[in-house]
């Protein structure tokens, strides 16, 4: 049950029976101190002013027809007119009893819609960067809590599999083939294969001939090339989907939709859009100059979306991409997740997609940006040298340092699964600290903090979860077990049980927003919730009811925090 959305519902009632305007929003929050109660609703100043009444008064009015009659036993004004919410301890035990009872911990789906998340996209024969990786992991978190609200959710990884660079690759994919006698090919090392096909480009006439006639060859649908073509495509997605499995992100091969999926649509876009108006000719380039954004002389800028020698651009692209995102997915909301540097490029993307009419104003297309992962140092991640890092690299390093990690903390747990508990917190380790910050923002990527055992880390979190689980084991009991039911007699207690039962509005905020940091942030504060409740609130040795009631809070604290990390695609541990 969403408790903040109920009592919002409840105030907004309030407020217009005591005289405020209808929708006058009542705009309930979760109180930042327990001396404020659980929740505070804050509309009242802003309608009284609009009124012209005094605002203490007219609070007063909205407490007096308020009905939160077994919802909360405390209502009061504070301050200049906020209205502070005390739940009731009853009415909170209960619904601890419905969560516990519930595998969904409560947390009730949402109307189904079609949601395509498109996310990763990595670059074919190009190594998988660590803009792809906050891609892959931001993305991978929202699709697991919008799936588990119970929407339908298309994958869809845009890869960069499409373009004038396949001449050049394709060239010297023949040419390792033939050096190397055989058909199938081993490419390790996609980067360095780059390079060389570009320096082969650059700096050998007849191969970069052969380079473009390639390009025509594949685009005109030849045989030979698309076999090539593919071959490269194969061995880059083999590549990233051993990255995908490691760090236990839910894409498929099943989920590529790459860019050479819209090729076929491309010519009657630009047909479309000449015959609507909105492209024209400029310089033998097809443009759509868009009034809603200025170039440097302050005239409409001109998007091109068809060049001078016929080729497409990765808007045109994206504009083919949404409309087919729209009438052949049927989706609802489309979620991007891509760098904060490619906003500008959508944003005219979509711009010309609205104007054309192509996904109507209620189908979503959003842009879910994120800033750069940056070094220790405040620049660009770099490898020493100054190269990309590889992701395979950046994730050995992270076992290797986890590994040292364990043994130094458990050196005496079997070797097996010391190896597994390094896994498992490795992976969450890398993921945690990218998921934890405020996507928008750039972070650094720092091995010390996000290996800490201290602060909002993976390892605290799945420490966190281990000791609370742990409780259950030296108690020896199941659910079952536990007749007596949920009774709040301590601060702490309902501390604790009133964060408890904030699940599904960080899950409901994560969806709606694409931020799994909310998340994060809520289980970091749920976790020092059950800390400080544990220090004061004594559980095995406390009398029978006190105990089965406390053993009830544990484990429903280890059950969000087990299903809260799930969503975010972290694994759990039962022993670290
Ligand atoms: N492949 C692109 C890159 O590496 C990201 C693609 C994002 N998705 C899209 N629909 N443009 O930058």
């Amino acid at each position: 049950m969403n408790i903040q959305a109920l009592i919002n519902d409840k105030v907004s009632q309030a407020l217009e029976a005591a005289g405020a305007p209808a929708g006058s929003p009542a705009a309930v929050r979760q109180s930042a101190k327990a001396q404020f109660g659980d929740y505070q609703a804050n509309g009242v100043m802003g309608v009284a002013k609009k009124l012209g009444t005094n605002p203490r008064e007219f609070a007063q009015k909205v407490i007096d027809v308020l009905d939160l009659d077994g919802i909360a036993e405390k209502v009061e004004i504070a301050g200049p007119g906020f209205i502070n919410i005390f739940l009731s301890k009853t009415w909170l035990a209960e619904r601890a009893e419905e969560a516990l009872a519930d595998e969904r911990l409560g947390v009730a789906k949402e109307e189904q819609k079609t949601i395509v998340v498109d996310y990763s996209a990595p670059n074919v024969a190009k190594e998988m960067h660590v803009g792809h990786l906050r891609s892959t992991i931001i993305g991978d978190a929202v699709v697991r809590t919008l799936e588990h609200l119970g929407h339908k959710v298309v994958r869809a990884n845009h890869i960069g599999d499409w373009g004038t660079q396949f001449g050049m690759l394709i060239a010297n994919l023949e040419r390792v083939q033939q050096e190397s006698g055989e058909v199938s090919m081993e490419l390790s090392d996609l980067e360095a294969f780059y390079r060389e096909s570009k320096k082969l480009y650059d700096e050998d006439e007849e191969f970069a001939k052969r380079a473009r006639n390639y390009v025509v060859k594949l685009q005109g649908g030849d045989e030979y090339c698309a076999e090539m073509w593919k071959k490269l495509v194969d061995v880059t997605m083999v590549q990233n989907q051993h990255n995908y499995d490691r760090l236990n992100v839910s894409l498929t091969r099943d989920n590529v939709m790459g860019e050479s999926m819209y090729n076929d649509m491309l010519p009657g876009i630009v047909a479309d859009l000449k015959e609507k108006g909105l492209a024209v000719e400029d310089d033998g380039a097809q443009v759509v100059f868009l009034d809603e954004y200025k170039n440097k002389d302050g005239e409409p800028m001109g998007v091109i979306i068809q060049k001078r020698d016929g080729g497409f651009l990765y808007t045109t692209t994206d504009i083919a991409c949404a409309k087919y995102r729209y009438e052949q997915l049927g989706a609802d909301r489309v979620l991007y997740f891509i760098d904060s540097r490619q906003h500008q490029h959508l944003m005219q993307a979509w711009t010309i997609v609205r104007k054309a009419g192509y996904v109507p104003e209620d189908v979503t297309l959003e842009h879910h940006a994120f800033g750069m992962m940056l070094g220790k140092d405040g620049r660009p991640f770099k490898t020493r040298a100054g190269g990309t890092v590889r992701l395979a690299d950046l994730l050995d390093e992270a076992e290797e340092r986890a590994a040292k990690l364990i043994e130094a903390k458990n050196p005496d747990l079997d070797v097996a699964e010391k190896e597994n508990i390094a896994k498992t917190v490795a992976m969450a380790a890398v993921k945690y600290a990218d998921l934890s910050k405020h996507r928008t923002t750039d972070y650094i990527f720092d091995w010390d903090n996000m290996l800490a055992f201290e602060g909002n880390t993976a390892p605290y979190m799945q420490y966190a979860y281990t000791r609370v689980a742990s409780i259950f084991k030296r108690a020896d009991v199941e659910l079952a077990d536990l007749t007596h039911p949920v009774v709040i007699n301590e601060e702490k207690e309902q501390a604790l049980l009133s964060t408890l039962l904030q699940f599904e509005e960080a899950v409901q905020t994560v969806a709606r927003e694409g931020h799994p940091h909310v998340m994060c942030s809520y289980l970091f504060e749920l976790a020092g919730k059950f800390s400080s409740f544990y220090e004061a609130c004594p559980i095995l040795n406390a009398e029978e009811a006190v105990k089965q009631s406390r053993l009830k809070l544990a484990l429903l604290t280890a059950n969000t925090i087990k299903q809260g990390l799930d969503l975010l695609g972290i694994d759990t541990l039962e022993r670290m």
